[in-house]
């Protein structure tokens, strides 16, 4: 099945939502609103992978002028190990890569075995020396 990776609009946000629910540790940011002000403020930032009007995947290539930040990564189960992860992080770094970033980076919880076996597949590297503090 042909699909195809896009910038999302408005009316994907419940499907975007859903998908994370079936795949990602909830966050705080997980929400219509969230979704809506990323919108607002980076159209483009927010790639969706579209089979015929199914959201089957995602990725959040966000730029704040200093740094590309990659969120969000996700593939719905049915379609997982056909190369879609790769596709949107692909498109995540093009994208990044256009409005000017020259360095990225993404998180990536460690004990997460599939996730990392993907990292691990990119031409990213590791930094094992460097922890992450949040708030929020
Ligand atoms: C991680 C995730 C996005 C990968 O998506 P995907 O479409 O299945 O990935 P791809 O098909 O592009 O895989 C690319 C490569 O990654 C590696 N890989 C991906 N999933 C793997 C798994 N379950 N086990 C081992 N290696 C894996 C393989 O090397 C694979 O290449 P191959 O299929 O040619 O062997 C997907 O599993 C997912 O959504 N997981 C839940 C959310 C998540 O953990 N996101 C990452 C947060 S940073």
């Amino acid at each position: 099945m042909h699909v195809d990776i896009r910038p999302a609009r408005a009316a994907d946000i419940p499907s975007v939502l859903e998908l994370w629910r079936a795949s990602a540790a909830p966050t705080a940011t997980d929400s219509a609103d969230a979704l809506l002000g990323l919108l607002r403020r980076d159209p483009g930032a927010l790639l969706v992978a579209d089979a015929a009007g199914d959201i089957v995947g995602s990725v959040i290539a966000g730029w704040d002028g200093w740094r590309g930040s990659v969120y969000r990564l996700a593939v719905a189960a049915a379609h997982r190990r056909h190369g879609l992860g790769r596709r949107l992080l692909h498109q995540a770094e093009r994208r990044l890569a256009e409005v000017g970033a020259r360095r990225m980076h993404a998180i990536v919880v460690g004990e997460d075995a599939r996730a990392m076996a993907f990292w691990r597949s990119t031409d990213w590297d590791h930094r094992p020396g460097q922890l992450r503090f949040t708030k929020g």
